[in-house]
């Protein structure tokens, strides 16, 4: 049995909280506002996102983040925007032997950090890992089986992280490419988010399909201009996300897409879906586009949807009548994909 607390009280923190405790851990979830933990406590369940599924009452819920002191494994399950304040109040009660695992997806606002990198940045004497891959949270509360990858630049961490939380419905596999797994759990959010306003404009599977495939070779050919490894992208947290991302509807990225390619302005998409974590990370993967030089024409056509009032119909002309291109030389006449 590890002593575990997760941060963060919302959909994710909570469905890993509940199958820690399935599995016989001891588990402490924190959040920094009282009104989320009261609400669990008097109703016994997350209503608002994880309606039906139960928090044992095995599960300690506490505000006060001293509580991270002398756990085994430091969760974090908040919003990327939120994640460096979080640690960096965590930094100052948890212990060095601590291992922490941060689960959100997304790059830093401003300085384009991976979130493996703002965590050790605020916790410099911990260890960290990074948990990432297919698993909508409704899903994994509710026990149905999931597979996800840990990836850690030190290996014993990974296997503990590894041997912690695997059970029966949750799988969990090694990756030692931490860039290449946090840049394929974070950019297809900008491609769930493209997936969106292609259901949302009427088109078809075929469409998808290509947005899709297309999709992962640009966040490949970003992440390989990083430092990641090809095959990452292959894996759990590259297609396997992007899959889960585009085609369900508890993604609030295409959720939101949907709304935009129906006609409803980006601002009030966002505002009426919640936290979409493509929004913010389609300039993030613009920037870094452009700061090295890579090519990444949905992430491109998205961004002139979002941030400069491009009509969503437009986009589609635009993709389509791109000058032809070999599908997988990298320099066929000259261009780079
Ligand atoms: N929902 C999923 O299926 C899922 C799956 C895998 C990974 N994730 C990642 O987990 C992270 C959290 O997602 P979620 O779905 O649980 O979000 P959520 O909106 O349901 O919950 C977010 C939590 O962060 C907390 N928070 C918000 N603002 C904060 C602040 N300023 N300071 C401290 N805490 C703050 C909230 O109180 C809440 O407890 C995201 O980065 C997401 O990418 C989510």
């Amino acid at each position: 049995m590890a002593k575990i607390i997760i941060l963060g009280s919302g959909g994710f923190g909570l469905s890993i909280a509940i199958m820690c405790a399935n599995a016989g851990h001891d588990v402490t979830v924190w959040s920094k506002f009282r009104d989320e933990i009261d609400a669990i406590e008097r109703t016994g369940e997350l209503k608002a996102k994880l309606p039906g599924v139960k928090v044992p009452p095995e599960v300690k819920l506490t505000t006060d983040i001293s509580e991270v002191r002398d756990k085994d494994l430091v969760i974090l399950g908040i919003p990327t925007t939120f994640c460096r304040g979080v640690c960096e109040e965590a930094a100052q009660y948890i212990q060095s032997e601590s291992i922490v695992v941060n689960t959100a997806k997304g790059l830093e606002i401003g300085t384009l950090k991976t979130m493996s990198e703002v965590t050790k940045e605020s916790m410099p004497k911990n260890r960290v890992a990074i948990l990432t891959g297919p698993s909508h949270a409704e899903e994994l509360a509710r026990g149905v089986p999931t597979t996800i990858v840990v990836a850690s630049d030190d290996r014993e961490v990974s296997y503990y992280v590894q041997n912690t939380l695997s059970n029966a419905n949750f799988r969990i596999y090694v990756n030692d490419d931490v860039i290449g797994c946090e840049l394929g759990g974070s950019l297809k959010n900008v491609i769930a988010l493209a997936a969106g306003v292609c259901d949302g404009l009427g088109l078809g599977d075929n469409t998808k399909a290509a947005l899709m495939t297309r999709g992962i070779r640009e966040i490949s050919a970003l992440g390989i201009a990083m430092g990641a490894q090809s095959d990452t992208f292959g894996g759990l947290s590259g297609i396997g996300d992007l899959i889960v991302t585009c085609c369900s509807m508890h993604s609030r990225n295409r959720r939101a897409g949907i709304l935009i390619g129906q006609g409803v302005s980006p601002d009030e998409a966002v505002e009426r879906v919640g936290t979409v974590e493509g929004y913010t990370c389609t300039k993030n993967a613009y920037e870094l586009s452009h700061r090295l030089g890579v090519e990444m024409p949905i992430t491109e056509q998205l961004y002139a949807v979002l941030f400069e009032g491009l009509d969503p119909k437009m986009t589609i002309a635009a993709l389509m009548q791109r000058p032809k291109k070999n599908e997988t030389e990298k320099d066929f006449l000259g261009e780079s994909k």
